[in-house]
């Protein structure tokens, strides 16, 4: 293992003031995101679409690394440059999403365990030769009146660390995320407990298969009540909560942590990350890795017109870009939403 690589890759990607941007939906999850905008989901309209998020200037001022989609690694910009190649050359990390999707766990029903070891030393390999960096990884943990079981949780953690392994193996560094779904009527109280339970598992997998930290990146959901919950919960109430689980569950050697959005508004997920950040004092930096959070204004931007409103898009990309990016250092207010270009 190339601890060096790893380590080094690992402190760009959560480089002070910088995050990611998950721009690596699956074809399936493509077509549910374009039909909602109407616009037809064929290889040619992702294309454009991901070429408008990862040619936007500047982006590289707020932006670490971008996650894609395998159709993604091998397409070209209209330069004819492949896009990892062309994020490259700019100072952005490509990122690859490697897991094959959440399936249904076998006498479980409500849970899901995430599929996609086999032949993932060989699909790894050949993501290096496209300069994919650092991959990310995807299990879903959802909150029910009996779930989630332990074997949920369990069956989730032991493939993380075997996915991580193999990464670390490949030079790549892994990004492991255990999503505790947001779906749901449950409490704050009842997301730290199952969030708590769901991490330690997931360390403790890790340690067994010798996944060294310090080139690894965990990508957390944030400790927050249920949509449907009659308690919505605060920024305050979602920092403190999820810095305290964190400090409870995750190893101080770890590289980073990075949070998903998970359905959250825009805003509220950015005032959420810069609550965690104004309490701070963990041992790791605490930043965004949001797809719908920040892509939302920007595919209905682009989709009113998409060849003519690729410049407005790539300025709404930028704007949410640079509010995470406040939010990751706590310097982010609701007034500079005012400064909003969309
Ligand atoms: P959301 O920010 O839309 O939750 O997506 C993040 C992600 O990459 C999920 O794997």
């Amino acid at each position: 293992m190339n601890t060096e690589l790893l380590k080094k890759t690992a402190s760009e990607v959560v480089a002070k003031g910088k995050g990611i941007i998950a721009a690596d939906e699956s074809s399936g999850t493509c077509q549910k995101r374009f039909d909602s905008v109407g616009v037809e989901c064929n290889e040619e309209n992702r294309r454009l679409y991901r070429q408008t998020i990862l040619s936007a200037p500047d982006l590289e001022k707020y932006v670490s690394g971008i996650i894609l989609f395998d159709e993604t690694i091998r397409q070209k910009n209209d330069a004819g440059e492949r896009f990892p190649d062309a994020l490259a050359a700019r100072g952005i990390l490509p990122g690859i999403k490697v897991d094959g999707g959440a399936k249904e766990l076998a006498l479980h029903e409500g849970e899901k365990v995430t599929e996609g070891l086999d032949g993932l030393r060989e699909r790894l390999a050949e993501y290096v030769t496209f300069g994919a960096k650092f991959a990310k990884w995807r299990s879903v943990i959802t909150i029910g009146a009996n779930i989630p079981s332990e074997a949920c949780i369990h069956a989730n953690a032991h493939a993380m660390a075997r996915y991580a392994a193999l990464c670390q193996e490949a030079g790549i560094v892994p990004i492991v995320e255990p999503e505790v779904i947001i779906d749901g009527d449950h409490s704050i109280e009842r997301c730290y407990e199952v969030t708590v339970a769901a991490l330690k598992d997931t360390f403790n997998e890790l340690k067994e298969q010798d996944v060294m930290l310090e080139g690894a990146i965990l990508k957390a959901s944030m400790v927050i009540a249920g949509k449907k919950a009659a308690a919505q919960s605060s920024p305050e109430q979602v920092g403190a909560e999820t810095v305290k689980a964190l400090l409870e569950s995750v190893p101080k050697n770890l590289a980073g942590v990075v949070f998903l959005s998970g359905g959250q508004g825009d805003e509220q997920a950015t005032a959420n990350l810069n609550a965690m950040n104004l309490i701070g004092g963990t041992p790791w930096p605490l930043t965004f890795s949001y797809s719908r959070a920040i892509q939302n204004p920007v595919l209905k931007i682009w989709a009113q017109d998409t060849k003519g409103n690729v410049g407005k898009a790539q300025d709404a990309l930028v704007f949410r870009s640079k509010m995470n990016s406040l939010a990751s250092e706590g310097k982010y207010t609701a007034e500079m939403e005012n400064e909003r270009p969309y």
